[in-house]
């Protein structure tokens, strides 16, 4: 069985559109734990424009599952992570002016960095995971940064499949490859694999499908999709509000 974090982070988008008090991330993570998720996630980005460090200290008290945050290497978030105490940390890129994280750490150019917080939150006790993109050489210097995880980015396979799948497209197939490559090296390093981004209720088969991958990460989807299948239940209880019958 493929185990399931959801990430939350677009509760709090719609709550900050509003700067309202509804709806909250924290309720969504106990809603999604209930229904069985096995852990959940939130990015807590330098510009705070959805998770909240609230967010992150109320989870940290309830999930009883397991809390995953991800964050940017930086001085501020390491010593954060250490207040906040997440069972794991997952070191991403971040770009200010990004929309959503564009792909994985350049462990090339960052291991000095990278292993050093790595280093610095196993002192911690805290699990960390690398978010990478499905290349060969990365894996290797995940292997070489002393993480024990690493998330591969699923975003270009995602991409590869937009709307349909259509499992002869070509380059669905070269995306779908690169991340069964890179997750079988990466077992042969000793690291555990997880993976996520832009996965979506159509595209995801194939991927919780590769042996190595433990666990998925997902989001957007999920959000979009709750937002639409309570849209009826939600009308309903408003007409009851305003008018004590539907
Ligand atoms: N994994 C990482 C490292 C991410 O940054 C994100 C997006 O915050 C996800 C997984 C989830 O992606 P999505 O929201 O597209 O499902």
């Amino acid at each position: 069985m493929t185990r399931l974090g959801i990430n939350v982070d677009h509760i709090a988008t719609i709550r900050e559109a509003r700067k309202a008090i509804e709806p909250d991330p924290v309720t969504a993570a106990l809603m999604a734990e209930l229904a069985g998720a096995h852990g959940v996630t939130v990015h807590l980005r330098m510009d705070r424009r959805h998770i909240q460090e609230r967010d992150v200290r109320l989870m940290r008290q309830l999930v009883t599952t397991r809390l995953n945050v991800e964050m940017a290497v930086s001085e501020e978030n390491l010593f954060l992570a250490a207040d906040l105490k997440p069972d794991t940390v997952t070191l991403v890129p971040e770009r200010a002016d990004e929309i959503t994280t564009e792909g994985g750490l350049d462990l090339v150019r960052t291991l000095d960095p990278v292993r050093d917080a790595v280093n610095r939150l196993h002192a911690l006790d805290i699990q960390v995971s690398l978010f990478i993109d499905p290349e060969i050489e990365q894996i290797e210097r995940a292997g070489a940064s002393g993480a024990s995880l690493i998330e591969l980015n699923t975003g270009a396979y995602s991409e590869a499949a937009p709307k349909a799948l259509d499992e002869a497209d070509p380059l669905f197939l070269e995306e779908l490859g690169k991340i069964v490559d890179a997750a079988e090296h990466a077992r042969k390093l000793d690291l555990r694999v997880l993976a996520g981004h832009g996965l979506t209720y159509r595209n995801v088969g194939p991927v919780s499908s590769i042996p190595e991958v433990e666990e998925l990460n997902i989001g957007h989807n999920i959000v979009a999709r709750a937002a639409l299948v309570g849209m009826g239940q939600a009308v309903e209880e408003m007409l009851y509000a305003m008018n004590g019958s539907t």
